[in-house]
């Protein structure tokens, strides 16, 4: 991407030649507590927050970190802004550019934030969609290295093949991580998705791995993440819950992976369902590290997304 473009992250890949840096500089800046106070890449800049679906991580990440770096962040319930019948995307997006110098959406197809994300002339950013969720991938991948998971084993998905799979697979074979995924039949992800994490795993040398069975996932995994089997905007597949059966990440499942395996969750997560509360509260979870991480990951992107020569200033300090 020339430098002169403005930067979109519909899904994480977007940003793959980029990524080891704004995870580098996440943890570089999360650590680097003296500067904090002085270094304001969002000084005078407004970013705007469009959720058509609740969000408790997500909203409050974007409002404090946008905060912590100078800026304004506005936060957009689609029920009061006149986005949907009252007015298209495109004119919504052209609206808030003249506005705003930063757009993160969560919506529910993909399409949508993918044509705000055209029709808008400043920065926009995928806050979830169906299909993706780039700036969770991006602190996961941040959690793991941080965590120094990098040369354990490998990366075990156990759960539904979403819009949260699909990034951590092309973040973590972009950071050359293995990854071994189990969904149940017919709950596999997307394939045109799984196609490009495999170009990019050809590249760094990392393989992706995907079956029906979780022991085989997690068997000597370093990391063992799952989420809930029905997202949001699936309520009306009332039956699809049913067909996780076996593929709950408890104390029998765990025993397969590495001793020092770390259990990764986006959250919410439904206790008792898709995890037990014993792996969540056991000494290997690292889910409220994770949650923390969607802050200091996202002031990372923003940063690169809004300010260049602020992200540049900040890597030449040594
Ligand atoms: N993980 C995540 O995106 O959480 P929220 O839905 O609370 O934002
Ligand atoms: N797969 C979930 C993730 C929630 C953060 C959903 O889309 O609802």
């Amino acid at each position: 991407m020339k430098s002169n473009e403005k930067k979109d992250l519909l899904a994480i890949d977007d940003f793959v030649e980029d990524l080891p840096d704004i995870i580098d500089w996440a943890i570089r800046y999360k650590n680097d507590t003296e500067i904090h106070d002085d270094f304001k890449p969002l000084d005078g800049l407004s970013i705007g927050s469009i959720y058509e679906k609740p969000s408790t991580r997500t909203r409050v990440s974007f409002e404090v970190g946008v905060h912590k770096l100078g800026g304004q962040s506005l936060t957009l319930l689609a029920n009061d802004i006149q986005l949907g019948e009252s007015e298209s995307i495109a004119d919504t997006a052209a609206v808030l550019s003249r506005f705003l110098d930063g757009i993160t959406y969560r919506c529910f197809g993909h399409e949508d934030v993918a044509e705000l994300a055209r029709t808008a002339t400043v920065p926009v950013i995928n806050a979830l969609s169906d299909l993706h969720h780039p700036c969770q991938s991006a602190a996961d991948l941040m959690t793991i290295t941080e965590f120094g998971q990098k040369d354990a084993g490998h990366i075990a998905w156990v759960g539904d093949g979403n819009n949260v799979l699909h990034d951590l697979v092309l973040a973590g074979v972009a950071l050359g991580h293995d990854v071994k995924y189990a969904t149940p039949e017919g709950m596999e992800p997307d394939s045109g998705v799984m196609a490009r994490a495999r170009r990019i795993a050809d590249r760094t040398g990392a393989s992706i791995t995907g079956s029906n069975d979780p022991v085989e996932a997690v068997s000597d995994a370093g990391v063992v993440y799952t989420d809930i089997f029905v997202s949001m905007g699936e309520e009306h597949m009332s039956d699809k819950s049913a067909k996780f059966e076996g593929f709950q990440i408890n104390e029998d499942l765990v025993a397969h992976a590495d001793s020092d395996y770390l259990f990764m969750h986006c959250l919410p997560a439904h206790r008792g369902e898709e995890v037990s509360d014993a792996v969540i509260d056991s000494k290997n979870s690292i889910v409220f590290d994770q949650a923390e991480n969607r802050m200091w990951a996202q002031m990372s992107l923003l940063t690169y997304m809004c300010n260049e020569e602020a992200w540049q200033a900040y890597h030449a300090l040594q």
